[in-house]
């Protein structure tokens, strides 16, 4: 595991999102372009919190999800309609927070490290999912509530305003 890695708790994970959702605002400010957009919440979020192992969208484009900018190891390309804890956010419409990524049966493990996991549906303007939002942790449990706040807020930046 990375010394650099570590799960912030309770109140200073707040105050990163805090910190992190003005700074994203301020890029997206003026940019029109999807993928810079992207890449930019992925890069602030990367960077900003100790507990984010792999950070990364992927993209709702011909009946399946694809890869969109991201951080961290390889990730799978190409993820089906309703597979994996990706392709259920996208279904479902609602954000998955996994404590144990073992104790999701469809669970698709891209590098084998990851412990723990949330992704967060983005919608556009008009609701319809356009992307998921993925993050993996290193220890079990890395992901709280204060995760789904804190990423809905700033995912519901990228696509819908
Ligand atoms: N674990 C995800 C696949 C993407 S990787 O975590 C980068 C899933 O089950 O959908």
């Amino acid at each position: 595991m990375s010394d650099f890695y570590r799960v912030p708790e309770g109140e200073e994970k707040r105050n990163l999102y805090q910190e992190a959702e003005v700074r994203i605002a301020g890029l997206l400010c003026g940019e029109p372009d999807p993928v810079a957009r992207m890449a930019g919440v992925v890069a602030v979020l990367h960077g900003a919190m100790p507990h984010f192992f792999w950070t990364g969208f992927y993209r709702v484009s011909g009946g399946s999800l694809v890869i969109g900018p991201y951080q961290g190891t390889p990730g799978c390309g190409r993820i089906a309609w309703g597979k994996g804890v990706c392709g259920t956010a996208w279904v479902r419409g609602e954000t998955q927070v996994l404590r144990d990524v073992h104790d999701f049966p469809g669970h698709i493990a891209c590098d084998a490290r990851s412990a723990s996991e949330i992704v967060v549906p983005v919608f556009d303007r008009a609701g319809a999912v356009v992307a998921v939002f993925d993050v993996d942790g290193l220890e079990v449990g890395a992901f709280d509530a204060e995760d789904r706040v804190g990423l809905e807020r700033i995912l519901n930046m990228v696509f819908s305003r």
